[in-house]
């Protein structure tokens, strides 16, 4: 028992800044360019799109926030993301542009 704990403590330790660790951001990357989600970025945007992660007055101002607008965004062109898919792009986002703990 006491090893698992152990275990738990040093899993805990190494995650800590991760909020999505479950994710994998390399999964994540494709899921983007698989979903075109900066076609419509890049309207509003303009460059390759990615701006709108980065903008002065964005809307994501935390973890659970960037998965209700990944939710918002992917409804508005009929697609339902999968829990891990959420996670996966989540990651990737989070660790490129939002840097959530
Ligand atoms: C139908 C057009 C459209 C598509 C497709 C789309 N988005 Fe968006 N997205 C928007 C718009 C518009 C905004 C800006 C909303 C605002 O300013 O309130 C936005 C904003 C965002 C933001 C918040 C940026 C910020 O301000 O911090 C995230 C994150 C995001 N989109 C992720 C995604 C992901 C992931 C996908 C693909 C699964 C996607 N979007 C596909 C239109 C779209």
């Amino acid at each position: 028992m006491k090893k698992y704990l152990f275990l738990l403590f040093l899993i805990a330790g190494t995650a800590q800044a991760e909020p999505f660790a479950k994710g994998n951001a390399e999964t994540g990357k494709q899921l983007i360019v698989k979903y075109d989600c900066e076609s419509c970025h890049k309207g509003k945007m303009g460059g390759n799109g990615s701006a709108i992660y980065t903008r002065a007055n964005r809307v994501v101002t935390s973890a659970a926030i960037l998965i209700d607008r990944m939710e918002q965004c992917s409804g508005a062109i009929g697609k339902q993301l999968s829990e891990q898919e959420k996670l996966d792009l989540a990651a990737h986002l989070n660790q490129t542009y939002y840097h959530f703990e």
